[in-house]
């Protein structure tokens, strides 16, 4: 009975448009998150079912100045598309500028950050510190719209704090000025990751008749009944996803699997899960080099092997072996001692990023 309600609630002949871009109905965004969603993550979530992806968020400044964070932070791939990239600033001659930049490495699209709750860049007038200022907000994504062919999606919050929840007059005016679709974060600037996200304006503003653009959820789904739940009842075009998929790739085809068929998919096995560790980790050698793709792949191993008991040492090991082969014959031994091992079903745990998160 519940299986049929799941299916009767999505008809798979919608197809959701960004400007030129076709994607299925019900499409689930992997979040643009910084430090995670490079190219080698993105590589794992894609294999998964991730349906639109973006990049790490980009300074304008930085591209300007050919700074060397932000130009790698440009490389796509083709087997990644559609795929965004994702910038931010305060200024419209650099938005502007940056937009062009951007234009040349070929995304899909181009989406602004308006999201960033973080001092360094909210208090500098970028981020979600332009929620402050609307009309500041709309010259910029209209500067950026002007300066590039590519679509133009926002990502923001619902508003600066809880007496300025100014969302719907965002999603209005930057479809006015030209966005293709609108994603929110149901937090404010200033509960950061505290508390949990509000989807009921979310829901406003994508039932709001003014707004013909998709209108993309998120915030906190961390399981295939709550994107379906989220869907039913706020009725939002798709949902993206940041923290769930960390370490957890196979959230997006669960709630594929989940949306056609009513059922849990069982959890990845063992085997899986050292599989897709290893194809990160090829990826980021491969990207990065030897040493940095060593050293940033070292924040995901905790995530991949959650939930195995006594796996303490091997994960000291982990992240202190310095060659790529001995990792994965690290990985290996990990994978034969826990075979068969039954990982429980549970909702994934969703870090509270307030103190850790660098954005
Ligand atoms: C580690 C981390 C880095 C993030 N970096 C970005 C970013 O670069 N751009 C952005 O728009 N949001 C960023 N975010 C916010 C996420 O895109 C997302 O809005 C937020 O995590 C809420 O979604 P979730 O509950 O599914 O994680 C980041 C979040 C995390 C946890």
């Amino acid at each position: 009975m519940f299986c049929l309600c799941v299916i009767l609630q999505f008809d798979f002949n919608t197809l959701i448009k960004i400007g030129t871009i076709e994607l299925p109905e019900f499409p689930l965004l992997l979040a643009p998150m910084e430090d995670v969603s490079d190219p080698p993550f993105r590589a794992v979530c894609k294999d998964n079912g991730a349906d639109l992806m973006y990049t790490e968020f980009i300074s304008s400044e930085g591209l300007i100045r050919d700074a060397i964070k932000s130009r790698q932070k440009l490389d796509i791939f083709d087997y990644e598309k559609p795929v965004g990239i994702q910038i931010f600033g305060g200024d419209e001659d650099s938005l502007a500028m940056a937009a062009k930049i951007v234009d040349v490495t070929n995304p899909d699209l181009l989406d602004i950050n308006f999201g960033c709750p973080v001092k360094k860049v909210a208090l500098k007038g970028a981020g979600a510190g332009v929620l402050k200022d609307v009309d500041l907000m709309v010259r910029l994504t209209e500067a950026v719209v002007k300066s590039t062919k590519l679509p133009v999606t926002v990502k923001t919050r619902l508003g600066w704090d809880e007496n300025n929840l100014n969302i719907m007059e965002v999603a209005e005016r930057l479809q006015d000025v030209g966005i293709k679709a609108l994603a929110i974060h149901g937090r404010t600037r200033a509960q950061m990751y505290k508390g949990s996200a509000d989807w009921t304006l979310i829901g406003k503003v994508k039932n709001n008749p003014r707004i013909t653009i998709p209108i993309f959820g998120n915030g906190d789904i961390d399981s295939p009944q709550k994107a379906v739940e989220y869907k039913n009842r706020y009725g939002v075009d798709g949902v993206m996803i940041g923290r769930a998929a960390i370490g957890y790739p196979w959230i997006f085809r669960e709630i594929k699997h989940y949306i056609k068929t009513g059922e849990i998919l069982p959890a990845p096995t063992m085997e899986e899960r050292i599989a897709v560790c290893k194809k990160h980790l090829k990826r980021s050698l491969e990207w990065k080099g030897p040493m940095i793709g060593i050293f940033e792949m070292r924040r995901h191993y905790t995530n991949y092997l959650k939930g195995l008991p006594h796996i303490k040492d091997y994960r000291l090991k982990l992240v202190t072996l310095m060659d790529g082969e001995e990792i994965n014959a690290t990985l290996d031994e990990i994978g034969t001692k826990y075979v068969g091992y039954e990982f429980p079903k549970t909702n994934i745990e969703l870090i509270n990023y307030h103190e850790k998160c660098p954005i």
